[in-house]
C-alpha cells in the first residue's frame, strides 16, 4: 500500500537558518502522525512543504503517491490545512463562513448548506451557528476552522499545533474532535509541542529537533527506547520508609528519591526484574508494601533523554522565530 504521507531527505534553509536538515517521514492511511518538537524545531516548515506552500531545497515528498512539487495541483485536492490561527472571517456567522467556503469549493447552494449544518452539528457548533465568529471562544474558533477544512472531504488533514493556547477543557474537546476525524478515515498529520498530546492522539511520533527527526516510533516504542523505568515503592508503615529506601538503593544500585509527603521511594531502574527483587527483599525483611509500581518513562523524560533538553523549553540554541 502506498503510504499517504512520504518524505525523504527534505532540506530547507532560510538564509543562514537551516530549518530542515534531511527529514524522512511516513504515514499510512487512517493513521495519525505527530511531529513533536519545541518551538523553532522545523514542524511548520515540514507542514508547509508537504502542503505545497514551500518548495524544499532538496529531498522529495509525496501525498498519496503525488509529488508535492511536480504534482502540486493534485496534492492540493487531497489535503486540508488548518493553521495556528483561524482562517475564518470574524464578521460573518459560523454558518455563513462554512457556506461561503463550501461555495468556493464548488458545491451548489443546497449542498453547501447541508454540509455546513452537518459539520456544525458534528463539531458542537450548531447553537452558535448564527452568531458572528468574533463572539466565539478560542476553542470554538479552532473547531470552526477544522470544520471548514473538512468541507472538501480531504484525504489528509494537517493540523499545525491544534491546541496551542487553548484552555484545558477546550483542549480535551479538540482531542475528541480529532479522534472523530480519524475515525471517519482521514489521515492526520499534527504538530505539537506537547508530549501528552502526541501520546493521546498519535499512532506514530516523529520527534523533531533542529530540523531533524531525532527519534521515531509509536509512543510506547519511544518510551521503551530510553531503557529506563521508574520503580516506586511505599511502605504500609511509614516508619519503615528508610528501610525500604535502603533496600531499593542496594538492589537498584542508585540512591532513590524519597517523597516525604507520600512516603514514596522512587528510583530509576534499567532492568524490570529489579521490581521482583525488591518485592522478595521486602518480604524477607517482613516489610509490607502498600504500593509497588514500575512505571514507563513519560514522553517528557523520553524527549529529555533523546535531545538533552525538555520539549517545552523555548528551543535553546536556535534562532527564534514564530512563522505561522
Ligand atoms: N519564512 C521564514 N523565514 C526565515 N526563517 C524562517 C521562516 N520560517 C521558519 N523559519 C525558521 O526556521 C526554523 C524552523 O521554524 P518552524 O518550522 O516555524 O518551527 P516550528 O514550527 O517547529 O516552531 C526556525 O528557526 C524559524 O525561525
Ligand atoms: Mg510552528
Amino acid at each position: 500500500m502506498t503510504p499517504v504521507i512520504e518524505a525523504r531527505g527534505l532540506t530547507k534553509a532560510f538564509g543562514a537558518t537551516r530549518a530542515l536538515a534531511g527529514v524522512d517521514l511516513e504515514a499510512d492511511r487512517g493513521r495519525v502522525l505527530a511531529l513533536l518538537g519545541p518551538n523553532g524545531a522545523g514542524k511548520t516548515t515540514i507542514v508547509r512543504v508537504l502542503a505545497t506552500l514551500l518548495t524544499p531545497d532538496a529531498g522529495q515528498a509525496r501525498i498519496c503517491g503525488y509529488d508535492v512539487v511536480t504534482d502540486a495541483v493534485q496534492v492540493r485536492q487531497l489535503l486540508a490545512l488548518t493553521g495556528q490561527y483561524a482562517s475564518v472571517d470574524d464578521e460573518l456567522t459560523g454558518a455563513e463562513n462554512l457556506i461561503m467556503i463550501a461555495r468556493l469549493l464548488g458545491f451548489g447552494r443546497p449542498e453547501a448548506k447541508a454540509r455546513t449544518w452537518q459539520l456544525l452539528e458534528r463539531f458542537d457548533l450548531a447553537d452558535a451557528a448564527k452568531r458572528a465568529v468574533k463572539t466565539y471562544s478560542g476553542g470554538m474558533r479552532r473547531r470552526l476552522d477544522l470544520a471548514a477544512s473538512l468541507l472538501g472531504n480531504p484525504e489528509v488533514l494537517f493540523l499545525d499545533e491544534p491546541t496551542t493556547g487553548l484552555d484545558p477543557r477546550a483542549r480535551l474537546q479538540m482531542w475528541d474532535t480529532v479522534r472523530g476525524v480519524v475515525a471517519a478515515g482521514t489521515t492526520v498529520l499534527l504538530t505539537t509541542q506537547y508530549l501528552d498530546e502526541a501520546d493521546e492522539l498519535a499512532d506514530h511520533v516523529a520527534v523533531i529537533d533542529h530540523g531533524e527527526v531525532v527519534a521515531s516510533g509509536t509512543p510506547a516504542e519511544l518510551k521503551a527506547r530510553t531503557g529506563t523505568q521508574t520503580l516506586a515503592v511505599r511502605a504500609a508503615d511509614r516508619g519503615l520508609t528508610p528501610l525500604v529506601a535502603a533496600a531499593v538503593a542496594e538492589i537498584a544500585g542508585v540512591q532513590p528519591e524519597i517523597h516525604d509527603e507520600t512516603g514514596l521511594v522512587m528510583a530509576t531502574v534499567g532492568d524490570p526484574a529489579m521490581a521482583a527483587a525488591v518485592v522478595r527483599r521486602l518480604d524477607d525483611d517482613g516489610i509490607t508494601a502498600a504500593e509497588l509500581t514500575l512505571r514507563l518513562p513519560s514522553l517528557d523524560e523520553v524527549f529529555l533523554t533523546l535531545t538533552g533538553h525538555r520539549a517545552e523549553d523555548d528551543a535553546a540554541g536556535t534562532t527564534e522565530g514564530r512563522a505561522a
